[in-house]
């Protein structure tokens, strides 16, 4: 029985799981020995599980069972609620399922999109290259290098401002340039590092009046913002592919997810071939089905991560994405306007949100200390997690910073860089997600203000390890001591 009855939704709804997040007040001990709650704040590289998802997920396991077994309970109960698991996903990015469908794969983005990458090039063969943007994420760079015979970045806008959006009139010249080979573009809906959106129903129109298809890499948006693949009205401005993590949504330990046009993906074979897509295997031949997802779904899938995605999405989509993106803009204005505010941080991307709108990440330097330091002292004095480095960007990343490096390194050889150089080449990244409040934002302004006036003073406590990361020299917690595998199981076996 499915059923919206009784049940809360909008405001009432987000209230009430804002803090239903497990880990979202895990304890750990800091520099000093207080112990205080983590405030977590690096959502962008993986989010907080939501516990009724969990919950749910836990419940289904009463009924688990492999949908390719067909005739006991348990596997209608799991064939149903796996394929309403895809359902609800198509509903959740308004991808019409005459014309779309969704599969699982994979643990993030990298796998769908490797996988649409062989897809598109399989399909349009006489077009073999590709456009990303300067902005990518490795997982949707390295894909495209490797299953594309060309591959072309188009770069950012204004760079000497510090803008850091992507270049529509380059991307424009590029398809202009390339047209007739452009076989599709693939680009990032928001940037994993300055959290920069793009604007990608534009960037579908100019796509496709070159003739190339689009790509979405969604890691960073489906979570924060609402996404909508198609427009009957508007086909010009329709997604054709869409990839996102379910890690990044609030469910670790769910499958990545492609969202794909049928059209594309009856042209050519499946790119993966195995049990659960074939109607029939004789020695010689084997019969593809022609039924969606199963064709794209060779192998058991992971089918309690893709029912706890699923529920998830139903509660993202309960409380409302355009409530949820305006809920969650509150905390990322106030945000980047106190740390715009200190003069001692430079913050990467435009901070002007009209002209650079952003969803989720900001990434930022302290003058005169390295980042590595930074997001130690975070964690070890305030219990603040943050990232830190180039945030698997680093083209974007590099872009941002080059001008800062040669000035203080000289010309660099990025073959061969020093330990002294990485220690530099990075940035500390702060992202948020549905759970993060106002009291997390002071939290970390309070920080930030006391490293820039007491970093150099609190640096000289650290030493660089064997990894050339920042350890404090006496405060070495022990990590197997607060969890460990065989610690849970001999805790439950006491
Ligand atoms: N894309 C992940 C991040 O930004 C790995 O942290």
């Amino acid at each position: 029985m499915r059923s919206l009855a009784n049940s809360i939704t909008g405001k009432a709804l987000l209230d009430k799981i804002r803090s239903d997040f497990i880990g979202i007040d895990t304890p750990y001990e800091n520099v000093s020995g207080e112990s205080s709650r983590r405030i977590y704040l690096d959502s962008t590289a993986s989010s907080l599980m939501l516990r009724p998802a969990a919950t749910v997920a836990a419940d289904f396991m009463s009924h688990y069972s492999n949908t390719h077994s067909k005739l006991h309970h348990s596997a209608n109960i799991s064939t149903a609620e796996y394929t309403w698991a895809h359902e609800r996903v198509l509903s959740f990015v308004g991808a019409d399922p005459d014309i779309y469908t969704c599969f699982f794969t994979g643990a993030g983005t990298t796998s769908g999109i490797n996988r649409m990458a062989r897809v598109l090039r399989d399909l349009r063969p006489e077009k073999d290259s590709a456009i990303v943007s300067i902005m990518e994420h490795h997982s949707n760079d390295l894909p495209h290098r490797k299953h594309m015979r060309h591959v072309l970045h188009v770069p950012v806008e204004g760079l000497d401002e510090n803008k850091m959006c992507i270049s529509l009139p380059k991307l424009e010249a590029a398809l202009k340039a390339g047209k007739g080979k452009i076989n599709y573009v693939s680009m990032t809906a928001v940037s994993n590092v300055t959290g920069i959106i793009n604007p990608i129903h534009e960037i579908a129109r100019m796509a496709h009046k070159y003739g190339a298809l689009l790509m979405v890499d969604g890691a960073q948006s489906v979570a924060h913002l609402p996404t909508q693949m198609h427009f009957p009205d508007d086909p010009e401005s329709c997604i054709d592919a869409l990839v996102f993590s379910g890690h990044k949504t609030y469910t670790p330990g769910s499958p990545g997810v492609v969202i794909a046009r049928k059209d594309h993906l009856l042209s050519i074979e499946p790119e993966e071939v195995g049990g659960g897509m074939v109607s029939r295997v004789l020695e010689d031949r084997y019969m593809v089905k022609q039924e969606f997802p199963d064709r794209e779904e060779a192998g058991t899938p992971n089918i309690p991560g893709a029912i706890a995605l699923a529920a998830t999405i139903e509660i993202l989509d309960r409380i409302g994405m355009e409530f949820l993106a305006e809920e969650e803009d509150e905390v990322m204005v106030k945000a980047i306007k106190a740390i715009a505010q200190i003069p001692e941080i430079i913050v990467y991307g435009g901070t002007n949100l009209e002209e650079c709108p952003r969803a989720a990440s900001i990434s930022f330097n302290i003058h005169g200390l390295d980042h590595g330091l930074v997001a130690a002292l975070l964690n070890d004095r305030y219990n603040i997690a943050v990232r830190n480095q180039c945030f698997c960007a680093h083209p974007y990343v590099k872009e941002m910073m080059a001008a800062d490096l040669e000035e203080e390194f000289g010309e660099i050889d990025f073959g061969n860089m020093s330990a002294e150089f990485m220690r530099k080449a990075g940035m500390v990244r702060a992202s948020f997600g549905l759970y993060s409040t106002s009291d997390d934002v002071d939290a970390l302004i309070t920080a930030l203000q006391d490293i820039v006036a007491n970093g150099k003073t609190y640096g000289l406590d650290y030493e660089i390890n064997d990894e050339n990361d920042y350890v404090h020299r006496t405060y070495r917690p022990d990590h197997s001591q607060i969890f460990s595998v065989i610690g849970a199981i001999d805790k439950y076996l006491e």
